[in-house]
């Protein structure tokens, strides 16, 4: 039978021990009250006072309609609530905001700081003694560590997991470097209305996040690294017996994590994110997370240097065999050992003494993870996939702030390159011309997209992998040189060069490139130079009108965007969200 010992008002309620329901009262004025009333509600929901004295543990509810990346979190919460509760905790779940790439306008990275200031405040709001942060989709696990980062309420990453993959005429498939490979060949009229039909219906075969190194998989990784997620979670796929299993340990760590505060400032250190930079590197993975990344650092007031970042990357080779750099997809990576294997071949480049969700050092957990064996999916540090530096960072007239490019994912053959600019001076315009048979453009040109950046979007899209246009689709280009300060989809293929910093709608370089103007790319000297006098640069900038502001921008979460948000080098955070930066990440060396 329910009991009810009487204690719910008693005086060791009001603040000896501030944790579990006693924890962030609602402000009445009289603290005993406020947890009578408190205790009152939460028994409607049929706890007895035992249950309720145990820590508590909140697990994020991330799952909805909207997202088809984590379908399978229902489960997850059941298995982690079993895990809670084998250790002793009470779990309870509770929804904050997710985020589908597919599903978010005008872009998820617009939302993505809505999501992480939910996170923070519900983990600040509610008496939770530490956290289970479901996530999976691209957006949501930043988003999820940076407000855990923020509150900072001790967490533990779960993600849904990588989806597995699909077939097509004996050929495997998976969202989404296969999807761009088949649309490109239907634009190019290589395959009928038919065939991408069927091709749409096997893309995304299960439950999970893209299986390609991407977004999703590449926060996974770092999140692994960083040592915010239990050792081998970030590659287990989402329909396997494996993630319930992740699930349930990740529900009985939280528990033991409440006990003894271990909160993200204990975790996400420097040392942290460097081990996690290393990684990015090594597996050849999405550009999406060094805007991430940074943004997650700076909540703990580290800034990511991206001349550090440059350098960092051209002593780590990519070793990881995985599409859009590679040819597996991220099952073969959980069947060859996971992150432990990369992490072998990476170990006098980490700080082994840094300490994860674990209790303990990266190093103990890579000494207690399965021996390794035989497979192909992860080279050798001497023989990898790709010499050094997946992800180069430019800079130049044209992004004196900065902008980075993917050398591992593009036609080597225009690492070096000068070609004549065509210019799109926003996404509409793009969509508008860039099929357009009497285009002026050939294959040695350069596209350049403008007002795709974080504010002249808004939510700086994934708009950088400029479609090549059809006319020279259809005589077989397959890549070209793109330029914006859009980003890219982690998942896609091509010389793109991104996060022009700072943006044309801030007046940045890339404003004043003009139709016909001569542009230098030169990614092993990591420049990108507009080849125009800097007096005709002054003069056009003195010419230039101000970006109008549009009528969406005067009210709401925009107008909160608009006026806050950062640049692309600053992690595209607000900056009312951001404390004052104290060190940086890649250490100076
Ligand atoms: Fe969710 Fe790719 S759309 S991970």
């Amino acid at each position: 039978m329910a009991q009810n010992n009487g204690r719910a008002g008693s005086k060791r309620g009001t603040g000896a021990r501030k944790t579990g329901m006693r924890k962030g009262l609602t402000a009445y004025g009289d603290e005993g009250f406020s947890l009578f009333l408190r205790k009152a509600f939460v028994k409607a929901m049929g706890y007895t006072d035992d249950a309720l004295d145990r820590p508590i543990v909140g697990i994020t509810n991330t799952f909805s309609g909207f997202n088809a990346c984590h379908r399978n979190v229902p489960e997850l919460i059941e298995a982690v609530k079993r895990g809670v509760m084998l250790a002793g905790g009470l779990p309870v779940e509770f929804p904050v905001i997710t985020l589908h790439e597919s599903f978010a306008h005008p872009t998820s990275m617009y939302l993505r700081n809505l999501m992480a200031i939910d996170t923070e405040e519900m983990l600040r709001g509610q008496p939770v003694d530490s956290v289970v942060l479901i996530g999976g989709c691209d957006k949501t696990v930043p988003a999820l560590l940076m407000g855990a980062a923020s509150a900072n309420v001790p967490s533990i990453m779960l993600v849904t997991g990588p989806m597995i993959t699909g077939d097509h005429k004996g050929e495997r498939l998976g969202a989404c470097t296969d999807c761009r490979r088949f649309w490109g060949k239907f634009r190019a009229s290589e395959i009928s209305e038919q065939e991408i039909g069927e091709i749409n219906n096997k893309l995304a075969p299960s439950a999970g996040t893209c299986m390609v190194m991407g977004t999703a998989s590449t926060m996974a990784l770092c999140s692994e690294a960083m040592g915010m997620m239990l050792p081998g979670g970030s590659c287990v796929p989402a329909v396997m017996a494996d993630r319930l299993r992740q699930a349930e340990a990740s529900g009985a760590r939280a528990v033991a994590m409440a006990k003894e505060k271990l909160t993200p400032d204990k975790i996400m250190t420097v040392e942290a994110f460097e081990n996690a930079l290393r990684v990015l590197f090594a597996v050849g993975g999405s550009t999406n997370a060094i805007v991430h990344l940074t943004a997650m650092a700076g909540r703990l007031g580290i800034k990511l240097d991206l001349d550090a970042f440059d350098k960092m990357g051209r002593e780590t080779p990519v070793l990881v065999d995985l599409k859009p750099t590679g040819q597996g997809y991220m099952e073969d990576l959980y069947k060859a050992g996971g992150l432990a294997v990369i992490l072998r071949e990476l170990k006098h480049q980490l700080n082994l003494k840094a300490k994860t969700v674990t209790g303990r050092t990266l190093g103990e957990d890579l000494a207690a993870a399965p021996p390794a064996w035989d497979q192909k999916v992860v080279r050798k540090f001497k023989d990898p996939v790709f010499a050094g530096g997946s992800i180069a960072v430019l800079r130049g007239n044209l992004a004196p702030g900065g902008a980075i490019i993917k050398q591992a994912a593009m036609d080597p053959k225009l690492a070096r390159h000068e070609g004549r600019a065509v210019v799109f001076e926003s996404l509409p315009d793009l969509a508008e011309r860039v099929d357009d048979p009497d285009l002026d453009v050939k294959a040695d040109d350069i596209l350049v997209l403008k007002n795709a950046g974080p504010i002249g979007a808004p939510g700086m899209p994934e708009a950088g992998y400029l479609p090549i246009p059809k006319k020279l689709a259809s005589k077989g280009v397959k890549d070209m040189i793109r330029i914006s300060d859009a980003r890219m989809s982690g998942t896609a293929f091509g010389a793109i060069v991104l996060h022009v910093t700072p943006e044309s709608a801030v007046g940045g370089t890339l404003a004043l490139v003009q139709n016909g103007d001569r542009i230098r790319l030169d990614v092993p000297a990591r420049r990108l130079e507009l080849l125009v006098s800097d007096d005709e640069l002054a003069a056009r900038r003195k010419r230039r009108k101000a970006t109008a502001a549009r009528k969406d921008d005067s009210r709401g979460y925009r107008r909160l965007f608009m006026d806050q948000i950062t640049q692309a080098d600053e992690g595209c955070d607000f900056t009312f969200l951001k404390p004052e930066i104290t060190t940086q990440v890649p250490r100076k060396r």
